[in-house]
């Protein structure tokens, strides 16, 4: 028998993928099941963008590329980032991996180990905390609240910075709770960490899935000294439907850039050659879809937003970017639903899912008990009717 390794006992499926996988099976038994649970636009990549790839590799575009990408998308990217924000750095600042996933994974191995510390605060991306557990360094959770939007103070900060302080992860627009850092409130956090040695990973993915009068900030361009200490992290799946693609990156200061390029080469060579011609195309093509798209999840949010408030027992606060809503579900805990009882977010998704075939993801997944997660990234029509079956369900619970 092969024993598995401690590293691999040490982590947990990602939750959202897992939930996915549960309602996969409901569907193989026959049963219609609303799935709510998975972060992943349903548009189909932009014609363009496919058409580019398609071509690319007809022309032989077929081989191993540099391991952080080529010369060409690494440009792409760096004009992508002058156009829209005026950051100017070089093709030494910047690499592409297999999704921005892979990318944080890179960074975190190429800045911190044993013995560091990486500040986290909940709600969280459910990977943060066993990507940074996977390098052997120690999460640090600062807890946020829904009545403080589910943002970080500065205070809240610096009472979680320690002498081994390496990092610090930010999310914003954030998954799971849509909630934005106004460009204040970011110089704030990191004004906070001026005189200490930590770094930042800002992670950026939503970054062109805002609303209303939210904005995205890129943190890296918020003070003078941050370039020298910030890694930018965003990628294609979210904003082009590129889920499939595997497309992501960092941008950083050049010697973080290289160590990532080094353990990229030893764990995958190169991110696809193929799919590298289509990232071109999404960020120097035409953007009209990038806004279509989000003018209809801007409406997903509306529809999702007004039905979730209308149910009683359920509290929200609007999300302002990213598409998913983060509710409070504690009401119900303590009451039985058909002959399952709730006692907490986890028992409160399972029977949800068994008894009204809703997939939802359960707080704790993002270190936030008490709350839910229902992605609005599915169609209008999935919307209304599975928010039917929740509003239904809801008061089943005695
Ligand atoms: C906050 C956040 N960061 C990173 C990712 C990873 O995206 P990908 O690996 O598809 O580029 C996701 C995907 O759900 C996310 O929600």
């Amino acid at each position: 028998m092969i024993r598995t390794s401690k590293l691999a006992g040490s982590i947990q499926p990602s939750a959202t993928l897992a939930a996915g996988a549960k309602a996969r099976q409901l569907r193989a038994a026959g049963k219609a099941v609303y799935d709510f649970s998975l972060g992943e636009p349903d548009f189909d990549t932009p014609k363009h963008i496919c058409e580019a790839a398609a071509k690319a590799a007809l022309d032989g575009h077929t081989h191993y590329t540099p391991a952080g990408g080529t010369a060409e998308v690494k440009a792409a990217i760096a004009r992508w980032y002058k156009k829209r924000y005026g950051y100017e750095f070089g093709a030494e600042n910047v690499i592409v991996s297999n999704g921005a996933k892979h990318s944080i994974h890179n960074a975190l191995a190429a800045t911190v180990g044993p013995g560091d510390e990486v500040v986290i605060p909940t709600p969280y991306w459910v990977s943060y905390s066993d990507l940074v557990g996977m390098t052997g360094a120690t999460p640090v959770l600062v807890h946020t609240t829904a009545a403080g939007g589910f943002k970080m103070t500065p205070a809240q900060l610096r009472a979680a910075l320690s002498p081994r302080t390496r990092m610090l992860m930010l999310n914003s627009p954030n998954n799971p709770t849509g909630s934005v850092y106004t460009r204040a409130e970011l110089e704030a956090l990191v004004d906070a960490l001026q005189d200490t040695d930590a770094a930042i990973l800002s992670d950026e993915i939503y970054e062109q899935l805002t609303f209303g009068d939210a904005k995205p900030t890129c943190t890296a361009l918020l003070r003078p000294w941050l370039r020298d200490r910030t890694i930018t992290i965003s990628g294609a799946s979210k904003s082009y439907a590129m889920t499939g693609w595997r497309m992501g990156w960092a941008v950083g200061p050049a010697a973080v850039v290289k160590a990532m390029d080094t353990i990229q080469s030893q764990e995958t060579s190169c991110p696809s050659s193929v799919s590298q011609a289509g990232l071109i195309a999404a960020l120097d093509g035409p953007q009209e879809c990038v806004a279509e798209m989000r003018t209809e999840f801007a409406a997903r949010r509306e529809l999702t937003v007004s039905r979730l408030k209308a149910m009683p027992g359920l509290s929200l606060p609007v999300p302002d970017g990213a598409f998913y809503a983060f509710f409070d579900v504690s009401g119900f805990f303590g009451k039985t639903f058909g002959d399952k009882t709730v006692t907490d977010s986890v028992t409160f998704c399972a029977a949800l899912l068994e008894q009204a075939h809703v997939n939802l993801v359960p707080g704790a997944a993002f270190g936030a008990e008490g709350f839910a997660r229902m992605s609005f990234a599915c169609g209008r029509p999935t919307i209304e009717a599975g928010l039917a079956r929740l509003a239904e369900w809801l008061p089943t619970g005695k």
